[in-house]
């Protein structure tokens, strides 16, 4: 998600703070950074330094998961929606948007979004009941951060999942504290191009920045099975973030037999390169969630062996766009049949009224001043709640589906419209259904 900034100094709206959760469960929250395999993926350089840009020194994850309806906890204070410290996010943007002087985004997040908190409760336990969970692994898009898809990751967890959001340190974050144990901390802001040495293509980098994403996708999944197999006290004594004093209990409530890999935007491109293609690292995952699978963000891996649910927004089904030499739309329109055609469950349908940025928290905090920080945001018509509500529907009865065979919701819909057409009246239309 790439956002134009420049508007924020005259904003000065308070946002509004994100809903409540609405499932069975209460949610929780840990944030947990635990060291990585110490891999170097390029020989890149940070610019002006002999510092390596692609080490995979650490991987932070926060995980939203199923607590007791009624845990409170009130010394226990809530995550912020825009993580600390704020000039590091706002140097990342200005970097990605070609601002020279962070400042007025700093100042510009500070009163959009300083105060909000994200309504989980840190540190629960997991929830006593419901057994093992289905575990989905949530991948950021290009210029954003984790913690920008809470409501998403935040609901399913209230609905009895397990959600794993890594916050990427290949440089599309726009700015992330790595934090070692024992080591010397330091900050990570958004890479362009000329922010390393030798200077890369455009494709070159963002090639390196996928490949560095499966190296944390392969240690995050590593992590989960550590987790469920009873060393969730090691991962706890190991997280710098000191959080997850619960982890020691989750050995066995992890299904791993739906293990989901899930992503949107640059997330859904990486996603998309751990099932199954010439830059996986795990075959771990037994289907995936995407949603709006790159335009800019290289090719698409096309070999995808899982059950596959891709569902775009209008904005992107609308915009016809050229990757590969081929039309987007039809590209993943393939690469879903295809995927139907070994799995017998694959799907890749458009969410009418929406925009890029929908499935994201950004809309229903910003409200209307969203399309200023998006020049596509205005493509969507209808409520920000609503547009969000379906992906979080159609994804839950996706892992429904997964479990038992069943088909809810626009699960239950045969094809509706092979290609996209912007229909009134509907919710959805349906390009691709078993
Ligand atoms: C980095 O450079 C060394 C020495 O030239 C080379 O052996 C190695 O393959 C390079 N690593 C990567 C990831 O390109
Ligand atoms: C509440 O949070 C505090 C601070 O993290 C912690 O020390 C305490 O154990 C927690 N209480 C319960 C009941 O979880
Ligand atoms: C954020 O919270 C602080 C402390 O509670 C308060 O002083 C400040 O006015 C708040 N800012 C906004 C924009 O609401
Ligand atoms: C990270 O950025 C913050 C805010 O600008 C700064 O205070 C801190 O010193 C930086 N940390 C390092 C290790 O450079
Ligand atoms: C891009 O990558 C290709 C293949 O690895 C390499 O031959 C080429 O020199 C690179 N170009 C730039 C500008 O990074
Ligand atoms: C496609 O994925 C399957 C399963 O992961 C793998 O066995 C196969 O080698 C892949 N084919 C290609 C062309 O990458
Ligand atoms: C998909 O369905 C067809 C027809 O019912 C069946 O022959 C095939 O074995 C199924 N494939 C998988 C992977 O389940
Ligand atoms: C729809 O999105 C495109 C970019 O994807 C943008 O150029 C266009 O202005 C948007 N339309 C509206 C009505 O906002
Ligand atoms: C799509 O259709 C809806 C309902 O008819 C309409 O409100 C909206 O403007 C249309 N969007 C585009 C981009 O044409």
């Amino acid at each position: 998600m790439r956002f134009s900034i420049s508007v924020l100094c005259f904003v000065s709206q308070v946002l509004g703070q994100l809903p409540a959760y609405t499932g069975p469960y209460g949610v929780g929250l840990i944030d947990v950074e635990v060291p990585g395999n110490g891999a170097t993926f390029s020989n890149y350089t940070l610019k002006g330094t002999d510092q390596r840009a692609f080490y995979l020194e650490t991987v932070l994850t926060s995980i939203y998961y199923p607590t007791a309806k009624d845990y409170a906890n009130a010394s226990q204070a809530p995550h912020p929606w825009l993580p600390r410290p704020l000039e590091v996010i706002a140097e990342g943007f200005a970097k990605a948007g070609g601002f020279g002087d962070p400042s007025v985004i700093l100042a510009g997040l500070q009163v959009l979004g300083g105060n909000v908190t994200i309504p989980a409760q840190v540190d629960a336990p997991l929830s006593p009941d419901g057994g093992a969970f289905p575990v989905i692994v949530f991948s950021h898009g290009d210029t954003s951060l984790s913690t920008w898809y809470s409501i998403f990751c935040g609901e399913l967890a209230s609905r009895g999942n397990v959600v794993v959001a890594i916050q990427h340190r290949d440089g599309t974050s726009a700015g992330t504290v790595i934090r070692p144990k024992d080591g010397q901390e330091r900050n990570l802001t958004y890479l362009r191009p000329e922010d390393v040495e030798p200077v890369p293509s455009e494709l070159n980098l963002t090639m390196v920045k996928r490949t560095f994403r499966q190296g944390e996708v392969h240690e995050v999944v590593q992590m989960i099975e550590a987790i469920n197999d009873g060393g969730g006290g090691g991962t706890y004594r190991s997280n710098s973030r000191n959080e997850g004093r619960d982890l020691a209990n989750w050995k066995g409530r992890l299904d791993l037999t739906h293990l989901v890999a899930s992503g949107h935007s640059f997330g859904a491109t990486s996603t998309m390169d751990s099932l199954g293609g010439e830059l996986t690292l795990v075959d771990s995952f037994t289907a995936s969630i995407v949603f709006d699978p790159g335009k800019l963000s290289g090719p698409l891996n096309r070999n995808v062996s899982v059950p596959l649910l891709v569902a775009d927004s209008l904005e992107w089904s609308l915009i016809p766009a050229l990757l590969d030499g081929q039309n987007h739309f039809d590209l993943v329109k393939r690469i879903a049949e295809d995927s139907l055609q070994k799995t017998n469950g694959s799907w890749f349908m458009t969410n009418l009224g929406t925009a890029h940025v929908s499935v994201s928290d950004a809309p229903i905090l910003a409200g209307d001043l969203i399309t200023a920080f998006d020049s596509g945001a205005g493509n969507a018509t209808i409520d920000p709640q609503v547009a969000l509500q379906r992906y979080i529907d159609v994804s839950a009865n996706f892992l429904q589906f997964l479990k038992d065979g069943s088909r809810n919701g626009i699960l239950a819909s045969e094809v509706t419209h092979p290609f996209f057409v912007n229909e009134s009246g509907r919710d959805w239309v349906v390009h691709v259904a078993p």
